[in-house]
């Protein structure tokens, strides 16, 4: 009865496989578009089971997802040499370790990027598209679950379609969704979404029937995302955040209800989001990739009238709640292809206000969010470029130390740049935060140092700009000593230069650690 409910196209019907046997239809060297957007709305059976039958007959395939998945899929394939390709992001220490010994190979794109390319021939041909469903519409059309990312995108290019029916995702989901694909320039119309309600599109995806070759049920919630309660440095960074909302509301800047926001994954940006719950913000609005649990507590908390994204991503807890209670939710959430919740038009015409994570930045306010010490691959960019470059406010946080004082995120020169000096408007740790609108580089580092740097820090970044600065240049840098914090770091455990931590600070100075 149930599956009837869920697969209303009866030529589908004769196509009902198991896991195993889809998995069969996926051929070497293919390359395979699967649904799946922070965890959320991943394939559940047929992706994992390829992984496993990958290793017994040594099959490889380009993957191409909306960004990472969960219940490790990621990693079962890398441990099974199964992936010759992954593209746009990331997220598993397994896939990770396999593309920084440079066993895989990793394109980490803007989100908005990977629909534009596919759609303009850029990228190869998606041979075969993998879509987790909560149902089929009378067309034979698909209605997804807990993320768009991609899949309007790999439904349409794909030469083959497999459908997974997930009956843990409730039939009431059916509405929440926004889809709408968009043409190719110079055709390419106006995307009029002018508010973060606005609705532009279908609640279904629409494809070819006669590509589905085969339908497989499952009954498995997405993997639940891992939420750090705010600790002293995230309250610190968000108590620095909205000091300053306030500030620019009393000079007339922004109202109470601020700009759409915008926040990264993960466990700093979804803390530091939750710092709006103590605020005198009210009727905020979210146009963002990833609704999180930081979104919940503001909507239950009557803060956020209304999020707009491309995936839910939330703890265990959090996604029980909101399955309880989604006649609560479901007209005040909206989920859209990752190129619609990351387009530029959109980003730029809402006038976001981005707050995203940043591994380190640099004393002019360059941006590292993706790779350690300049080599290895963390995550991935992500969504924080598309947002970074068109939002009416773009903020980065991160922590000022960690690792108990060997690692300074403030640096002299970044060592991967993701996000440019011209793309950052404001930078905050838990010291402080610098504004760096109306400000030259000159200007914008000796903010950055004072606001921003650890006190442990403070002395050897200050000498090394005085230094710097009698050199000469407009961004005036020692090239020589540009990165003596990262090689120490590499040679000598902490970038304390010279001698080693414990003895050149006391332990009181690293107590946010
Ligand atoms: N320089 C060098 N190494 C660093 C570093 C830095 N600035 N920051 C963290 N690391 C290393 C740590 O030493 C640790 O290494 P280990 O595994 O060998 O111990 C590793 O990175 C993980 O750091 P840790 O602090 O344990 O983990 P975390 O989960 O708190 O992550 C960040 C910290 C900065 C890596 C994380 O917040 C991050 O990835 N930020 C970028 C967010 C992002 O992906 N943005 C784009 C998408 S929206």
């Amino acid at each position: 009865m149930m599956k009837d409910n869920r697969l209303l196209f009866d030529k589908y019907k004769s196509k009902i496989f198991s896991a195993d046997k889809a998995a069969k239809l996926i051929r070497n060297g293919d390359v395979v578009g699967v649904s799946g957007f922070t965890k959320a709305g991943d394939s559940k059976a047929v992706l994992p089971a390829f992984a496993e039958r990958a290793g017994e007959e040594n099959l490889q395939i380009t993957l191409i997802t909306g960004a990472s998945l969960g219940y490790n899929t990621d990693g079962a394939l890398a441990t099974n040499h199964a992936l010759a390709k992954r593209m746009p992001f990331q997220a598993d220490s397994t896939l990770r370790k396999e593309i920084n010994a440079g066993n895989i190979l990793y394109i980490d794109q803007h989100l908005s990027e990977t629909a534009e390319q596919l759609h303009n021939g850029d990228l190869p041909k998606i041979n075969i598209a993998i879509v987790e469903a909560i149902g089929v519409t009378e067309e034979g059309y698909l209605i997804p679950t807990t993320s768009v990312g991609n899949s309007a995108t790999f439904l349409a290019m794909a030469d083959r379609i497999i459908i997974e029916i997930n009956e843990a995702v409730p039939l009431e989901f059916n509405g929440v969704h926004d889809i709408k694909l968009q043409k190719k320039s110079p055709n390419r119309e106006i995307l009029e979404v002018t508010s973060c309600e606005t609705r532009v599109g279908d609640t279904y995806i629409k494809l070819d029937p006669n590509k589905v070759e085969a339908i497989v049920y499952t009954n498995k919630p997405d993997a639940p995302a891992r939420i750090a309660d705010p600790d002293k440095k995230t309250i610190s960074i968000a108590k620095h955040l909205m000091q300053f909302f306030e500030k620019e509301v009393e000079e007339g800047k922004l109202t109470k209800s601020l700009l759409p926001l915008q926040a990264g994954i993960g466990k700093i940006a979804n803390a530091v989001l939750a710092g709006f719950l103590n605020s005198p913000f009210e009727d905020l609005k979210m146009y963002s990739e990833v609704l999180q649990d930081s979104t919940f507590q503001l909507i239950d908390a009557g803060k956020m009238n209304f999020a707009s994204a491309s995936s839910i991503t939330v703890s265990e807890e959090c996604y029980a709640n909101f399955i309880k209670n989604f006649k609560n939710y479901k007209d005040k959430i909206v989920l859209r292809p990752q190129n619609i919740s990351n387009s530029a038009e959109v980003i730029r015409r809402l006038g976001i206000i981005a707050i995203n994570t940043a591994i380190e930045f640099d004393i002019y306010g360059n941006v590292n969010s993706t790779h350690l010490t300049g080599t290895r691959m963390m995550n991935g960019i992500g969504g924080s470029g598309d947002f970074a470059r068109n939002a009416h406010l773009s903020i980065f946080v991160c922590p000022s130390i960690s690792k108990e004082g060997r690692i300074s995120h403030v640096v002299p020169m970044v060592s991967h740049t993701d996000h440019t000096e011209h793309d950052v408007d404001i930078l905050v740790t838990d010291q402080g935060l610098a504004d760096l609108r109306n400000l030259a580089p000159r200007e914008r580092a000796q903010k950055i140092i004072d606001n921003c740097v650890h006190p442990a820090y403070k002395e050897q970044m200050q000498s090394y700009f005085d230094r710097a600065k009698l050199k000469q240049g407009h961004t005036p840098h020692i090239l020589q000593e540009a990165f003596s914090w990262h090689t120490s770091l590499d040679e000598e455990g902490t970038m304390q230069l010279q001698t080693k931590a414990e003895s050149l600070v006391s332990k009181k100075d690293f107590s946010f650690s």
